[in-house]
């Protein structure tokens, strides 16, 4: 399937259950906190802490740029300097049952993805994420993964690090590519370095704001904010290992290879690693 597919599909998805599918915001981001756009929800923090909700549901497709992926670049097959993140937003309407119910149908549903090779990870305490997964959406109990602030926490460790600004504990959904893209450790499952469990899809709910003192204030309205990787969930559905070998990469890849005058090469996993090398 092709990634311009894919994003007309979610947003069409998404349009179909009310939301307002609005354009993304530029790169360079209007919020003076913010260099660049690095996630779809830059441009509704105010509607997350409750101010101006013309609209309470939202969608989009946003030009992403992440300085903190920098030095990934090049070494996974999967990190971009510049990438299109796929997103739906609640403010103060629907939470983290229907977040989940639309992810899961989505994916299962409009893009027929195995649901064998899905697993979830979800915030180490919160038990409502986890019970809607397992008992509602009938995820096993062992392709659900409790993961610590660093992992389930958007932003990134937020309590700890800022920025301030709504925040939340997250659940995220991991495609399994295989043994073959693994580590091999009896153990490996969501959380680990290796790139086996690919994140493709994070949904946040989006309930506190980090204030000036570190604390999580809650919000007046509970929130969804979720960000779906394009490049990431178009490398799955087109069965390749690397997002650089995607459709919407592939005459950029052999634009660049003409000049070069040198045999495609995606981007290595790691060095030394045959599966990614040139030979
Ligand atoms: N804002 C959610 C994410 O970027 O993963």
């Amino acid at each position: 399937m092709k990634t311009d597919k894919i994003r007309k599909l979610f947003l069409d998805y998404f349009e179909n259950k009310s939301h307002k599918v609005v354009p993304s915001d530029s790169l360079v981001s209007h919020d003076p906190t913010l260099l660049f756009t690095s996630a779809g929800m830059n441009q509704f923090k105010d509607k997350f802490l409750g101010k101006d909700l013309t609209y309470t549901r939202a969608c989009s497709c946003q030009k992403c740029f992440r300085t903190g992926d920098l030095n990934n670049v090049g070494k996974t097959p999967r990190h971009h300097t510049f990438f299109e993140m796929l997103g739906n937003f609640s403010f103060g309407d629907y939470f983290k049952d229907d977040a989940i119910s639309f992810a899961w149908e989505f994916f299962t549903k409009i893009l027929k993805i195995d649901s064998n090779l899905l697993w979830v990870s979800v915030y180490k305490d919160d038990d409502e994420a986890y019970e809607i997964w397992n008992r509602k959406i009938g995820v096993p109990d062992e392709k659900i993964v409790r993961l610590g602030p660093k992992e389930n926490f958007w932003p990134s460790n937020v309590q700890k690090q800022g920025p301030n600004g709504p925040c939340g504990p997250c659940s995220e959904i991991f495609y399994d590519q295989g043994e073959k893209a693994g580590c091999g450790k009896p153990d490996c499952k969501p959380g680990c370095d290796c790139d086996r469990f690919l994140e493709i899809w994070n949904l946040v709910f989006t309930q506190y704001e980090r204030e000036e003192t570190g604390e999580l204030k809650p919000l007046p309205q509970k929130n969804i904010d979720t960000g779906l990787g394009l490049e990431r969930i178009a490398a799955v559905m087109q069965g390749v290992e690397s997002n650089f070998e995607i459709d919407i990469f592939k005459p950029i890849v052999a634009a660049i290879k003409k000049e070069a005058n040198s045999p495609a090469c995606p981007p290595r996993q790691r060095e030394n690693t045959e599966q990614y090398s040139c030979k």
